[in-house]
């Protein structure tokens, strides 16, 4: 027999500065929910579990079917998407809480600005010179279009960073995204113009040698990319790169 109720505690911040608060629900039970349709509930009618009128909760949500990859949070620990973590599947009191390695906007809002700051690091696009036709591509082999498929699959959910204990102040690693991106555009026929670029970007201050290869990474992604597998073709790459540097300055 399903719940008649599901209980959701949520870690709640009203701003930036202010101090975290728990805040807990009861909402009517409806099969096949999950965590959006939960916060959707909960906006409809934002009364906690003692009675009292709160605020709607404030979290990022965009394509409701992990594409975006805006909805990352924290569900009963675990860092995952919430338009795909079905209600059903969880235990309760299900508790909610931002990503703890991101500045918290409000609420289960975070920033993850630094995702794109390393992805500007290390280039991780295909330099055209203006916008007009350029005709088609390069072909490129179906071997290495398969190499490639899934690593365009990136979302830039931040799971990826949320659970690598190498990314951190004290490092400032760039996260596993953003070496598996670097090795999407270097694989890439008009891309790998910038393959040095991106490799001696890698090689300097938390480059991929903060890796400590714990592969909590390759675990906690929703779109199952081949991040350690990146990890280490790209520490090749790059070690072959620093050489040849040595050997040409
Ligand atoms: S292998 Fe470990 S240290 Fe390296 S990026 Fe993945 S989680 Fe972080
Ligand atoms: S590599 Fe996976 S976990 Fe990391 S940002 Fe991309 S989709 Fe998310
Ligand atoms: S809303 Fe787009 S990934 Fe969840």
């Amino acid at each position: 027999m399903p719940p008649s109720t599901i209980k959701v505690e949520i870690k709640r911040q009203s701003s930036p500065d202010t101090a975290p608060v728990t805040e807990k629900f009861e909402i009517p039970y409806r099969p096949g929910m999950n965590i959006t349709s939960l916060l959707g509930e909960i906006a409809l009618n934002p009364v906690d579990v003692a009675g009292k009128s709160t605020t709607p909760i404030t979290y990022d949500s965009n394509c409701l079917e992990e594409i975006c990859g805006s909805c990352a949070m924290l569900i009963n620990g675990k860092a995952r998407m919430a338009c795909s973590a079905l209600v059903d599947k969880l235990e309760q009191p299900i508790t909610l809480a931002p990503l703890s390695k991101f500045p918290v906007v409000r609420d289960l809002a975070v920033d993850r600005s630094v995702l794109f700051e390393n992805l500007k690091k290390v280039k991780a696009w295909v330099p055209i010179d203006g916008t007009y036709d350029l005709g088609s591509g390069p072909k490129q082999f179906p071997q290495v279009q398969e190499q490639r498929y899934p690593l365009s699959n990136c979302i830039s959910c931040c799971c990826c960073m949320e659970v690598c204990p190498q990314f951190n102040d004290v490092t400032n690693f760039v996260g596993a995204a953003t070496i598996a991106q670097a090795k999407l555009f270097n694989m890439d026929p008009s891309g790998a113009v910038l393959k040095e670029e991106r490799l001696r970007a890698l090689s300097g201050d938390g480059g991929i040698q903060e890796c400590g290869f714990a592969q909590n990474c390759v675990q906690a992604c929703p779109k199952e990319l081949p991040l350690t597998e990146s990890i280490s073709d790209m520490s090749r790459d790059v070690f072959v790169q620093k050489v040849k540097d040595i050997f040409t300055s």
